[in-house]
């Protein structure tokens, strides 16, 4: 069994040492937060934005971050060097705590701190030649989407819907317009124009969909934050999908239909290696 060292509670212990109470919140009612932060030869991909985003989760559900970005920085450091050399993404979640079940929460609880660090499964370079495989379905979560909660049972069930289906992800409709994926961003190109859904409580506000919107802007590539219809996606030259473990990815066939030509766009070519120049340019 992998026996990777992980922090619980101010602790670091072997895996199969961690334990948490059944009465834990977010066992019992899936009451926590949670990030997942990309890391690259020993280093965290914009560890300020993963904490912002995580300070602006955890005051959306009242629960007090129990820990300075110093602290976390510690942790995550420690966690990635136990792990090895390799890239990795670094989990983070916590929890209300453990409390007599009761819908309502006590006030003075003690957060349960969980973390570990796993290898990076990389997209492989054959799957980047390729393109990945999508479906649609109607997005049928909660008015919070913003925020980044351990209750992922909506997702769960809409990726498994794509996983039966032979695909990779599941793209979600909200009023026919496109939101996010189930655990990922969405970007289409029309035009020679990149796309993509504006931040609101709808989706989650992606580090790397910010990135690439960062990289689009500084290269003078056009881009725009705007919602996108149904009618739209379906015609786009290109669709993506970003996020933290799989980066920038190009979608080559939606619903069992060609998006453009079939292949990887020519734009998405370019913005991958932005990406891979930006990842570079850390260690410099
Ligand atoms: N998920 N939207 C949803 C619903 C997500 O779950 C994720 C990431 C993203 C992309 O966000 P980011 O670029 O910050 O990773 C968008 C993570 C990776 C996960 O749940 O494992």
């Amino acid at each position: 069994m992998n026996n990777q060292l992980v922090y619980l509670n101010g602790e670091y212990l072997p895996l199969d040492q961690a334990k948490v109470s059944v009465l834990d919140r977010g066992f019992i009612f899936g009451d926590g937060i949670y990030e997942v932060i990309p890391a690259y030869a020993g280093k965290t991909l914009r560890f300020e934005h993963h904490m912002q985003r995580l300070q602006r989760s955890l005051d959306a559900v009242r629960i007090t971050n129990p820990l300075s970005n110093e602290q976390w920085q510690k942790i995550i450091n420690k966690l990635i060097a136990a792990t090895g050399s390799q890239d990795q993404s670094v989990y983070l979640h916590i929890t209300r705590g453990v409390a007599q079940r009761d819908h309502s929460f006590p006030h003075k609880l003690e957060h349960t701190v969980f973390a570990m660090s796993n290898i990076l499964q990389t997209v492989s370079p054959e799957l980047l030649k390729t393109g990945i495989t999508a479906i649609t379905l109607d997005d049928i979560r909660w008015q919070y989407c913003n925020i980044k909660s351990i209750s992922l049972l909506p997702n769960i069930l809409l990726r498994q819907q794509a996983v039966d289906k032979d695909a990779a992800e599941a793209i979600l409709i909200r009023n026919g317009n496109v939101t996010e994926g189930a655990a990922s961003n969405v970007f289409v190109v029309s035009n020679g124009v990149i796309k993509t859904p504006p931040k609101d409580h709808k989706i989650l506000p992606g580090i790397t969909r910010d990135l690439i919107v960062e990289l689009a802007k500084e290269h003078a590539m056009p881009i725009e934050e705007i919602s996108i219809s149904e009618e739209e996606f379906f015609t786009a030259d290109e669709i993506w999908l970003t996020s933290s473990t799989k980066e920038v990815l190009p979608v080559t066939q939606i619903n069992e239909q060609q998006v453009g030509d079939g292949k990887p766009g020519i734009i998405w070519k370019n913005m991958y290696q932005k990406y891979q120049d930006f990842k570079k340019s850390l260690h410099n």
